[in-house]
């Protein structure tokens, strides 16, 4: 399609008035006896709440993994925390800074499924991950699982943590299609020894969104005396789970992730009986060792941030846990499910609907990513991420609630067409 047409009728798709915040709560309450599955096919509905973010009309985003940038009533609201907290200055920071701070931990523990003494809110999942294995006290010859599909910020810390202590990485390699869970804990089990200390793990992997048994890669990591370190960026807000029920040690995600806060939000959970034993990242004043305030020294930082983080979670209680995972599965299985067999075409993503949810990876046979993300840009205006290591080869693909199936159809039409170009 010729560029400038392209961008009119795409503009032309989010002209509708938005309905404010009030107005989109009652659209939700309106359908309130539909079930999740059948709203997720609503697109009349969802149109209601993508009329509520300002799109770029140049392209079709289907890279919202990386930060889901928030939807105008919470980019307002935003707007007015960082107003406020400029005008009361020093005074908001002595007075109700911290006990601020304490209600959105309350509100985050609840939405996680854990308790709030074990959670502590920090800039991103690579700040809680790396705190939690740099922290531990390592001695040489200790050994740390991980995947080559695990994020690479954290892998590089284990490389850090190996040059500094003699730690020993053992890798392991996800399979993209696995017959069943059995599958994925054998392949931990096989490479625990005596020496293992922790077990890091991908709750949902971010370059192929397979999502992995956390509960039974714990349950079997702790028969054999194990931590479990599970990396939930791109779980949390997401997929509906607690932290309490995966029985994991320690457990991470990024709030500008699925939950949309602004950019800087993370949490990190941490499992009363492993708090006493983790070094901080930087030094604080509480000194009890059981206290997890003693692993949170932040500094100075962005508390209008903080304050966004109720308004976000008001709106992901308003859309419903339940239904936007479905949208979001629904999302990822329209599209999948148009490709999945044809020809060239290579789907990196397990077609269990339970083994994934809104993001999924596809690759072109004889097409290197990086060349298939550039001609999805140039030739059909659609965003994406190429990803080539591990075993995964491909584009990932992240639409987000507000995508529309007919921005789908338009990219399984431009994937077909790239595929007989090979
Ligand atoms: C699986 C996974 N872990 C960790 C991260 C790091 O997140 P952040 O950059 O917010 O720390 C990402 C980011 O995409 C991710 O996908």
């Amino acid at each position: 399609m010729h560029k400038r047409q392209f961008i009119k009728n795409m503009a032309m798709t989010s002209m509708a008035v938005p309905l404010g915040l009030a107005g989109i709560a009652n659209s939700f309450k309106m359908k309130a006896n539909w079930t999740p599955d059948a709203l997720a096919k609503e697109e009349d509905f969802w149109r209601s709440i993508r009329n509520q973010y300002v799109l770029k009309p140049d392209y079709i985003n289907l890279e919202n993994g990386y930060y889901n940038f928030l939807p105008q009533p919470l980019l307002e609201k935003y707007i007015a925390h960082i107003k406020e907290v400029n005008l009361q200055g020093s005074y908001y920071m002595r007075t109700v800074q911290w006990e601020n701070k304490k209600k959105i931990v309350t509100r985050l523990a609840a939405l996680a499924g854990c308790q709030a003494d074990e959670l502590i809110i920090t800039r991103n999942t690579t700040e809680s991950l790396d705190l939690v294995i740099g922290g531990q006290n390592w001695e040489a010859g200790d050994e740390a699982i991980m995947a080559y599909q695990d994020y690479g910020a954290m892998l590089d810390m284990f490389e850090q943590v190996k040059n500094r202590y003699g730690v020993v990485n053992i890798m392991v390699s996800i399979p993209n299609h696995p017959k069943n869970d059995e599958e994925i804990v054998d392949l931990y089990k096989k490479a625990i020894s005596h020496k293992t200390k922790v077990i890091l793990v991908s709750h949902m992997i971010n370059i192929s969104g397979q999502i992995l048994p956390i509960k039974k890669i714990c349950e079997m990591a702790h028969e054999h005396g194990v931590q479990v370190i599970v990396d939930g960026a791109h779980a949390f807000a997401h997929i509906q789970y607690k932290i309490e029920d995966l029985g994991c040690d320690y457990y991470a995600a990024s709030l500008h992730k699925w939950l949309s806060t602004p950019l800087g939000a993370g949490i990190l959970y941490i499992n009363k009986k492993r708090i006493e034993n983790l070094w901080p990242l930087l030094a604080d004043g509480e000194k009890q060792k059981n206290k997890i305030g003693r692993l949170n020294h932040t500094g100075t930082h962005p508390v209008h941030t903080d304050l966004t983080i109720h308004d976000c979670i008001d709106y992901y209680e308003m859309i419903g846990h339940d239904r936007k995972e479905a949208r979001m599965r629904f999302l990822q299985l329209y599209w999948t499910n148009k490709v999945r067999n044809y020809p060239k075409i290579i789907v990196n993503t397990p077609a269990d609907p339970s083994r994934s949810c809104g993001i999924a990876n596809v690759g072109i046979e004889g097409m290197p990513p990086s060349i298939m993300a550039e001609r999805l840009m140039k030739e059909h205006n659609v965003y994406t991420v190429a990803i080539d290591y591990a075993n995964i080869h491909g584009c990932r693909i992240t639409p987000n609630i507000y995508t529309t199936t007919e921005e789908l159809d338009h990219f399984v039409t431009a994937l077909i067409s790239l595929s007989k170009t090979t």
